[in-house]
């Protein structure tokens, strides 16, 4: 054949193909999720392999090994014992709980880490839900923001780097920046979870902290976060809540999960001009650990080939439980 133009040429060999590659992986492109929680002991999540609950001890050796590989921020999820949970989830901005305290821990022994937080009262709610719920199952916006801006400033007062709204009630973004900086905390930045959608890949997540809503108590409970989580049916609505984000103060938008949303996030990306990170959820991280488990599938693979398609799609961060792993394996390479 006379082809002028032979796109495997350039597929040659791996110098080649690593020359013109587009998008590459590094440890600093991941965020490191954490969950902690007040037992003596660390204990692992059974529907996450490889994945811990933190006490105290042993989250301090695992930042200084994250530390090592590479990877400059981590984000922390606190197990809280049932009798903290309350209907309103005021135990979020308690300046001696479970998370301002393991900030403040990691900070003295790590003060260049980055700390993200999470601000949203699921793990604090006895009724299981990021906000709060009334007696006609309503979860109320204005009432919880108020409380999520608390959260956010004992958050910042800890240590915090950056403040993570996870919860999609309407306008926490602009009051939680506006409430940073009534206290002093100009610095502190704000990740969005800007489009998060209400979703099942997060089962795994709501096993490890206990958080998935409680129905069959007496009130009448949400079974579901999709009152205010996205409807995975929609996309433009992704774009209406980063324009939202981003004039509300943003620093960093999220994507959120990340792999059935590519699209969402290659979209956002041509949208804004600010970070984008993608969340490579809990049940994307245990689909894959099962399938490797069984042999089905080769993890080391699998997994540095998912992380860069969030890069090719447009991420700039990628939160993913995978990070430790894939920080090894690109070392190693
Ligand atoms: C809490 C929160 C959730 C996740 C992160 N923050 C769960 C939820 O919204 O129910 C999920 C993360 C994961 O599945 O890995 N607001």
């Amino acid at each position: 054949m006379e082809l002028t133009y032979r796109p495997r040429r350039l597929r040659r060999t791996s110098a080649l193909r690593q020359m013109v590659r587009q998008f590459h992986l590094s440890p600093l492109d991941f965020i490191y999720p954490l969950f902690i929680h007040e037992g003596a002991e660390s204990e692992p999540i059974e529907a996450m392999p490889g994945i811990n609950r933190w006490n105290l001890d042993g989250l301090m050796k695992h930042v200084g090994v994250v530390w090592e590989l590479g990877i400059r921020c981590i984000v922390l999820f606190p197990k809280i014992k049932d009798d903290l949970k309350s209907e309103d989830g005021i135990e979020c901005c308690n300046e001696g709980g479970l998370i301002p305290r393991t900030i403040k821990h990691i900070k003295q022994e790590y003060p260049e880490m980055m700390i993200m937080t999470d601000v949203a009262l699921d793990p604090y709610s006895s009724d299981g839900h990021d906000g709060i719920v009334n007696q006609a199952g309503l979860v109320l916006n204005d009432e919880t923001v108020s409380i999520l801006c608390r959260q956010a400033i004992v958050q910042a007062r800890a240590g915090a780097d950056l403040i993570g709204p996870s919860d999609m009630m309407d306008g926490r973004v602009g009051a939680i920046r506006k409430a940073l900086d009534q206290e002093g905390f100009q610095d502190v930045g704000i990740i969005s979870y800007t489009a998060k959608y209400s979703s099942a890949y997060y089962g795994p997540f709501r096993e490890a902290l206990d958080s998935a809503p409680r129905i069959g108590s007496t009130k009448k409970i949400p079974k579901d976060k999709s009152t205010y989580q996205m409807d995975p049916g929609n996309a433009r609505e992704a774009i209406t809540e980063a324009h939202l984000d981003q004039q509300e103060g943003a620093d960093i938008l999220m994507v959120k999960p990340g792999l059935a949303y590519l699209d969402i996030i290659s979209q956002l990306r041509k949208q804004v001009n600010l970070p984008i990170a993608a969340y490579n959820v809990s049940g994307e991280y245990s689909m894959v650990k099962a399938a490797a488990q069984r042999g089905w599938i080769d993890e080391k693979s699998v997994v540095l080939e998912t992380l860069l398609c969030f890069k090719r799609a447009g991420a700039d961060l990628i939160l993913t439980y995978h990070a430790c792993d894939a920080a090894k394996w690109l070392l190693a390479d």
